[in-house]
């Protein structure tokens, strides 16, 4: 259950890159659920089928649109196709990205490419394709980013680089696109339970994966709808004055900082 008021976002047309999966879906069920109509782009149609029709299941509006956020042509397509069904573009949330645990001394220069050409160059083709839609009657944009942006973190320089860039991505568009009447923020999540990123970057012996948990200021993992909730709070009228922000979502884990996590190195 939202802990916001029903129809907190009526009327309003957003954009979730990354939304037929985990942290990209569960953004665009709240954002249904507050009254918006969605777009929701990633590679694998079948997934956004799916994500499409649980969010239809809700009484909500939304279309599936394959596309790379690497290919910008088809970033600008899928943002044309949104225009043309709902009429207007509102919000975009970037919530695509790749990430696996590697070790700087032996990630390849195209696998550290791989990820910042998805997450940053990426975000970067979803904001200005969206530009001229959000600035028709002034939007908002949300990016994910994470706390390994400024907490060093063992096994994760290219990701890390790669959510820096966007935070910062975030602060210059902010400040050029402000008069525009487009905001644009990112939150930074720390673990969020049952999803992707947690699957592929968690450790996988129990006994560690619960000390970990446990060592977190509030004792748990996040969840889900948390995210979507400070995600909902910043794009609504809620956060009218809140641009060039990044929001920590972290249970306090970022408190803690990179040698809590050196343990994941091994010996
Ligand atoms: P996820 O379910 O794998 O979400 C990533 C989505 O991005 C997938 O639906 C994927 O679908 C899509 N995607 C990947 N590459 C793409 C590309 N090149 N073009 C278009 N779409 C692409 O993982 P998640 O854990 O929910 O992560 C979502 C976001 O939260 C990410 O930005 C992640 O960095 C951030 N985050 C997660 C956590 C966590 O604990 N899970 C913590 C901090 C930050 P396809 O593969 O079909 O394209
Ligand atoms: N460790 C080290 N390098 C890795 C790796 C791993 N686990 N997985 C992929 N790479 C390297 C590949 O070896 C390749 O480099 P190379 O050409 O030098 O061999 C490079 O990364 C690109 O791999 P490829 O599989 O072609 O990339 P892709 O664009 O198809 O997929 C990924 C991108 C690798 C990030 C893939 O894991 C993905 O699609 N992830 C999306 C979902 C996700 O990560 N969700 C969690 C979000 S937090």
């Amino acid at each position: 259950m939202s802990v916001f008021r029903a129809g907190l976002l009526d009327g309003a047309v957003a954009l979730v890159t990354g939304g037929g999966s985990g942290i990209g879906a569960g953004i665009a069920k709240r954002f249904v659920d507050h009254g918006a109509r969605v777009g929701l782009v990633g590679r694998r149609l079948e997934k956004l089928e799916a994500t499409r029709v649980a969010l239809e299941d809700r009484g909500g509006h939304a279309l599936a649109m394959a596309a790379d956020v690497r290919d910008y042509a088809a970033l600008e397509a899928a943002v044309a196709s949104v225009v043309e069904r709902f009429g207007r573009l509102d919000i975009l949330v970037n919530s695509a990205a790749g990430n696996f645990l590697a070790p700087a001394a032996g990630l390849s220069a195209n696998g550290f490419k791989s990820v910042v050409d998805i997450d940053l160059v990426g975000t970067f083709n979803a904001c200005r394709a969206c530009f001229g839609a959000l600035s028709e009657q002034g939007g908002s944009i949300v990016s994910i980013t994470a706390t390994q942006a400024f907490v060093p973190t063992p096994l994760q320089c290219h990701a890390g680089a790669a959510k820096a860039g966007i935070e910062k991505l975030t602060r210059d568009l902010a400040l050029e696109w402000g008069k525009s009447g487009i905001r644009v923020n990112a939150v930074a999540p720390g673990p969020i339970a049952d999803t992707e990123g947690m699957r592929r970057l968690a450790p996988t012996d129990d006994a560690v994966r619960k000390r970990l948990e446990g060592s977190l200021p509030v004792g748990r993992w996040g969840t889900v709808d948390e995210v979507a909730d400070a995600v909902s709070f910043l794009v609504s009228p809620a956060g009218a004055f809140i641009t060039g922000s990044t929001l920590l979502i972290d249970g306090g884990q970022s408190l803690l900082g990179g040698a809590s996590m050196l343990s994941l190195l091994g010996d």
